[in-house]
């Protein structure tokens, strides 16, 4: 599948895609953080700029290049990423959580550099980060909320528990545990799951063709 030729099928229309890892500050110049790449979140981005939608990217990563035409508002840490996605919620379309948020965070950022020579052991007590996703479902009502899982076992079970948790339309669901799928490489191994409890696997494919699948079902979703 490729779309090579825009059919303008999201004139008017207004997309929100999170991308990228949140990185979780330890002090000054460390972070936590996770091997999400962005590239699923900026296909998707791109897909749905090509059908002419008003796409928002609200991205983790300075990595990669800014898709043509789509805005882009970037932000370091999973607060940040809650507070940004909040605010392009309410009339917005759809919204697709690319992003890798990273569950828990520092319970509290050094001011300073952490010095070794003062400490011998060192332990980062964590704390649990909100769940933006399942804040976005409590609130939702008219948008289109699709989900990502990366998972490396039971990946339709436990996705099907999360889109229904988080009151999604659409939850797209990644084995990681298999070759060419998930972090950092350009393609994906992914299965749709649907509200209604349908499901649609694919075979491996580049996160560019998956980006143009998951714009079109967003179509059908929201016309
Ligand atoms: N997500 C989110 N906020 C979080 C954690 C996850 O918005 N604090 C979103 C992700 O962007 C993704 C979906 O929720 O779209 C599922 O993320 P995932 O990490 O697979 O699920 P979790 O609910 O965090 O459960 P777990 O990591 O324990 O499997
Ligand atoms: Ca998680």
């Amino acid at each position: 599948y490729k779309a090579l030729y825009s059919k303008h099928l999201l004139k008017g229309k207004k997309i929100v895609v999170s991308a990228g890892g949140t990185q979780e500050d330890i002090d000054p110049v460390r972070y936590i953080s996770n091997r999400s790449s962005g590239k699923m979140g900026y296909s998707i981005a791109r897909a749905a700029a090509l059908e002419d939608a008003d796409v928002t990217l609200v991205s983790c990563t300075h990595a990669l290049p800014e898709p043509v035409g789509v805005h882009m508002i970037y932000v370091h840490d999973a607060r940040e990423l809650e507070k940004a996605v909040n605010a392009q919620y309410d009339d917005c379309d759809a919204l697709v959580m690319a992003a890798a948020v990273s569950d828990y965070r520092p319970a509290v950022r050094a001011e300073n550099k952490i010095k070794k020579e003062q400490h011998d052991h060192l332990n980062i007590e964590l704390t649990e980060n909100p769940d933006i996703l399942y804040g976005l479902g409590q609130k939702k009502t008219h948008q289109f909320l699709v989900g990502f899982a990366a998972e490396t076992r039971d990946v339709i079970e436990y996705g099907k528990a999360k889109l229904a948790k988080k009151n999604l339309n659409l939850l797209v669901a990644n084995d990681v545990a298999q070759q060419g799928a998930g972090f950092n490489v350009s393609t994906n191994i992914a299965a749709l799951i649907y509200k209604d409890g349908h499901i649609e696997q694919y075979p491996k494919m580049t996160k560019d063709d998956l980006g143009h699948i998951i714009i079109e079902k967003i179509v059908e979703g929201i016309n």
